[in-house]
């Protein structure tokens, strides 16, 4: 993360002009300074895309966003919502100007650093005009405020994503795209910030975020839950899900664990999560100390959503899951979570190694060893979309989700573990974890690792299982 960032700053320098002003002590909160000349400043926008070419809209240039602070009132009856966002950020050029993401909603006031500021919407780009320039390494807040009906996304895949309504709440699930369609966001998952969401729902629901439960207080007609992830989560992390709930909430191994389960999934889910903190614990043996300081699940009935996601520290599941379902979104909690992706077409990183760890469960279970799971996919006629992209860059959005990147990505993995043996092999995987805990990854840095701890040239097997279309001739 911190090359990349210092790249793209490093271009923007070089973009902007000679004339740039000394950065400002970074961490200081200070006003906007106000150059009446304005001669011997150079701002400039912020670019409206992080730059992914994957969704090139997706995040926005210019700064870096520490917290987000929401205020959200959803009334599941009507699907109205009311948001307030109070964001922290830091300038990383000087700024005239610049772009949160948000889908849809119409927004009634921005405020910067406290003062009104100009803005305008177009596509899913919030245009912001603070009355002074922002200098860089600014620390500066923006205030929104926004009400309307959030709509989901459509994905290139066909897949919903985002502010997704039920028939009792919302499944709020916004991987890749989906937290614009709910709060105003830097959306790319280079900027991890922590959060505080709290959200009012009519008495009788309940409304479940990510991390530690601060506070829940009912008036006659309302219940507010106040939500707190302080380790820091990529915005498609955050969920804000909403429905009528039976709450389980209990310590394992001193960790609180928040279970909201809807009835109607409670028969079919009880067996699969009263295993949780016993897989949580075995993840925790094969790579190191759980990233988080709270866990638990979100059973929906929501079926028609077709897909579960790992929101951080809390996992959310359409319905009752069962079992490599949770170990494979708890298993994302350390890859994909807490180690996220730099790029998009790094999804590997994530979804290979969350389907392999299910390929681990069957092992350790005595299912079936991980050997099988590649033999078995590797044998199968016929399944040419495994091996129609190359793992590691599997192509635009309609392929990010496909079988290339979770069977194929895990099939990388059990390759890896043949050629360096167990021993390094789980080292490797300890290491990756604990190296890059809170940050991000890349495909380069993993098999650099991977050749380091090794001591072996691995340059045939990646070219080949990772970086190369089709059937590799020997399995
Ligand atoms: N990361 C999710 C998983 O655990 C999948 C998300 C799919 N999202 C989508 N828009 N297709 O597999
Ligand atoms: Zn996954």
């Amino acid at each position: 993360m911190r090359k990349l960032r210092d790249r793209l700053i490093l271009v923007v320098a070089f973009a902007g002009a000679a004339t740039l002003a000394a950065p400002a002590a970074a961490g200081a909160l200070q006003p906007a300074v106000h150059h009446p000349g304005g001669a011997s400043v150079h701002a400039t926008p912020g670019a409206a895309g992080a730059g992914d070419p994957y969704f090139p809209l997706s995040g926005n240039g210019g700064f870096d966003i520490s917290h987000y602070g929401l205020d959200i009132a959803y009334v599941p009856a009507t699907g109205k919502l009311t948001g307030h966002a109070v964001i922290s950020a830091t300038a990383t050029q000087n700024l005239s100007r610049f772009d949160l993401d948000l889908s849809g909603l119409t927004v009634t006031s921005v405020a910067v650093q406290g003062e009104r500021a100009k803005f305008t919407r177009t596509g899913q780009e919030l245009v912001i005009t603070p009355s002074d320039y922002l200098p860089r390494g600014h620390r500066f807040t923006v205030d929104v405020r926004y009400s309307g009906v959030p709509r989901y996304v459509q994905d290139p895949d066909g897949s919903a994503d985002g502010w997704i309504r039920t028939d009792n709440g919302a499944f709020v699930a916004s991987e890749p795209q989906g937290a614009m369609t709910w709060f105003p966001a830097n959306s790319q998952p280079i900027d991890k910030s922590s959060f505080d969401v709290t959200i009012a729902v009519p008495k009788g629901y309940q409304a479940v975020g990510n991390g530690q439960l601060i506070s829940q207080r009912s008036t006659a007609s309302t219940t507010t839950t106040h939500w707190q992830q302080r380790q820091p989560m990529a915005a498609y992390l955050a969920t804000a899900s909403i429905g009528k709930f039976q709450i389980s909430s209990y310590r394992a191994d001193g960790m609180p664990v928040y279970v909201a389960v809807d009835p109607r999934e409670a028969k079919a889910s009880a067996p699969v999560l009263a295993k949780l903190p016993e897989i949580l614990a075995w993840e925790e043996k094969v790579f190191g100390r759980y990233p988080f300081s709270s866990t638990g699940a979100i059973v929906m009935h929501a079926p028609f959503v077709g897909y579960a996601l790992e929101t951080q520290s809390r996992p959310l599941f359409d319905r009752a899951p069962d079992e490599s379902t949770l170990v494979h979104e708890l298993a994302h909690q350390w890859f994909g979570d807490s180690v996220s992706v730099t790029r998009w077409k790094d999804i590997w990183l994530n979804e290979g190694f969350a389907t392999y760890t299910e390929w681990l469960w069957a092992e350790h279970n005595g299912t079936q060893t991980a050997q099988q799971s590649f033999d078995q996919l590797y044998a199968s006629p016929g399944s040419s979309d495994l091996w129609s992209r190359p793992v590691a860059d599997p192509g635009s959005g309609e392929f990010i989700f496909s079988t290339p990147s979770y069977s194929r990505g895990a099939m990388v993995l059990q390759k890896l573990r043949t050629a360096v043996g167990d021993r390094t092999f789980f080292r490797i995987l300890k290491t990756w974890a604990s190296e890059h805990r809170n940050g991000h990854g890349t495909t380069a840095q993993f098999t650099g690792l991977a050749t380091e701890m090794s001591h072996q040239n691995l340059t045939a097997l990646f070219h080949t299982w990772l970086y190369t279309a089709g059937k590799p001739a020997h399995a």
